[in-house]
């Protein structure tokens, strides 16, 4: 209701500073929705190539907001001056809350988690923005694993309204509420659920998208009249193949694999072209070419 809305609203204001730690395509697009919102955001890449890509994603991200008017002159300078960018978690002291975004690599994650506990104070929220990885796990890395949770945006995160806020079962009473009232304040609409695989949006959605890849396999129809259908009859912005390449073929492999492994429901199953052409290296819109071609 309207009180516990408000309630929320209170609790979210506490976070001010956010770092997002891993700047490719995710949290170069998160970077970009908390300082649009008003907050504070340090960017921290270890890889100082990474970090420099991760810049530039950001600049022309807000660059072309200002040049489609969604953004004033005035506006733009403000988000750049709330946006700080650096090499080392030690950086990350002032902040209140850190999303992680990097590879989903559990090793990565556990030692990264393991780290930001160190660094950041004991009441410090700890985010990860994993699609297919136990949040429980990540959390029990750390010395306060009631005070992290699932922050899941999709992609492109300055576009897609939705934020699943994944609640473990040793999550502090009242934080996934908090974060929610934070995913609101800036903007979203947040959703509260369980630390199951693919959370609710990419176990309903992988199932689909594999699917499709194994109708193409079975030659029912050709690629673009699947992504035809999919847009002219269902009423989806984006066809199948085309929002594969969007996720990343590695991303949407990974993501089937642990849904597999979970439910050994074969509809998860990854279709053997995408395991193909993720081992070809075409892996989508980011690198160029997937099922469909970007160059
Ligand atoms: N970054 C910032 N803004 C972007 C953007 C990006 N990468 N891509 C598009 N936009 C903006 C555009 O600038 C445009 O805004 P304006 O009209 O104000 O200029 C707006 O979004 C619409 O874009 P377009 O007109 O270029 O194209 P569109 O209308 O076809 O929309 C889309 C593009 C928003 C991506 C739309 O096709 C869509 O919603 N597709 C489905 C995406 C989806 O399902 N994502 C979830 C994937 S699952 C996931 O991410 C979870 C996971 O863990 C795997």
């Amino acid at each position: 209701d309207g009180r516990t809305a408000r309630a929320e609203d209170m609790m979210a204001r506490t976070f001010q500073t956010v770092g997002v730690v891993g700047l490719g395509t995710m949290g170069a697009g998160i970077a970009e929705v908390f300082a649009r919102a008003g907050l504070r955001v340090i960017g921290v890449e270890v890889d100082g190539r990474a970090l420099d890509r991760g810049r530039a994603t950001l600049h022309r991200s807000v660059e072309r907001a200002l040049s489609r008017g969604r953004l004033s002159e005035e506006e733009r300078d403000g988000v750049l001056a709330r946006l700080s960018f650096a090499g080392s978690l030690e950086d990350l002291r002032d902040a209140d809350l850190v999303v992680e975004a990097i590879p989903e690599v559990m090793e990565y994650k556990r030692a990264l988690f393991a780290d930001l506990d160190r660094v950041c104070r004991p009441e410090v929220v700890l985010a990860t923005n994993t699609s297919s990885l136990p949040v429980t796990a990540i959390a029990a890395t750390t010395s306060r694993p009631g005070r992290v949770v699932g922050m899941h945006f999709f992609n492109p995160a300055p576009v897609m309204r939705l934020v699943e806020v994944v609640r473990t079962v040793v999550t502090e009473d009242g934080l996934a509420e908090e974060v929610a009232g934070l995913a609101r304040r800036v903007g979203k609409t947040p959703v509260v659920v369980g630390d199951r695989a693919g959370f609710v949006v990419n176990r309903l959605l992988l199932g689909y998208l594999n699917h499709a890849a194994t109708l193409l396999e079975r030659r029912v129809a050709a690629m673009e009249d699947i992504d035809t259908a999919m847009k002219a009859g269902a009423g989806l912005p984006m066809g199948p193949f085309a929002l594969l390449d969007l996720i990343g073929l590695d991303v949407s492999r990974e993501v089937c694999e642990v849904l597999f492994e979970e439910s050994r429901d074969r509809v998860y199953a990854p279709a053997p072209i995408l395991r193909e052409l993720v081992a070809a290296g075409l892996l989508g819109r980011k690198s160029g070419r997937g099922f469909h071609d970007y160059d």
